[in-house]
């Protein structure tokens, strides 16, 4: 069975697909599944904002056949790590999570990676530098979590 990590922003359309598409890039499948959703549910079934896509696209990552869709409870049963892109996101979260298991699950991603109190701040009303950050931040965060990500 694969570790199964779930990333988690707002929209699901800028920043927690460019998380799954980064993190897949760097892990076999066979041991670490991953996929993202959404708190909000504005964009349900579209696929990510194409800045993300380009963004993605020039580094070699190809995440253009995602989907957006929207966090459920069920999610905490089907996943180890639920990463939130920022604090916000966290704490609707924790407010969705239904006992002690379930919260345990959930992280804010650059603290969880070393990087304690910072968040990957929302690109959507920016222009593509905002994309280029949040690319490099969530970049360097899945190096420095793929260790932990891997069972003993
Ligand atoms: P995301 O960005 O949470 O990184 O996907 C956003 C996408 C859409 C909206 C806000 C943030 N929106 O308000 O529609």
């Amino acid at each position: 069975m694969p570790v199964k990590v779930l990333m988690v922003c707002l929209g699901n359309i800028c920043r927690s697909p460019l998380a799954e598409g980064i993190l897949k890039a760097k892990v076999n499948p066979s041991e670490v599944f991953v996929d993202s959703a959404g708190t909000a549910g504005y964009h349900i079934g579209k696929a990510p904002d194409l800045r993300s896509i380009e963004i993605a696209s020039q580094a070699g990552i190809d995440i253009s056949r995602q989907k957006c869709r929207r966090f459920t409870p069920a999610d905490f049963d089907n996943f180890d790590y639920i990463f939130a892109m920022d604090r916000e996101n966290l704490m609707h979260l924790m407010d969705l999570a239904r006992n002690e298991a379930d919260s345990k699950k959930l992280y804010l991603l650059l603290e969880k990676a070393g990087m304690p109190g910072e968040e990957v701040p929302d690109p959507y009303y920016g222009g593509p530098e905002g994309f280029r950050e949040v690319f490099h931040m969530i970049d360097a965060a899945t190096d420095k979590l793929l260790p932990m990500l891997y069972r003993p």
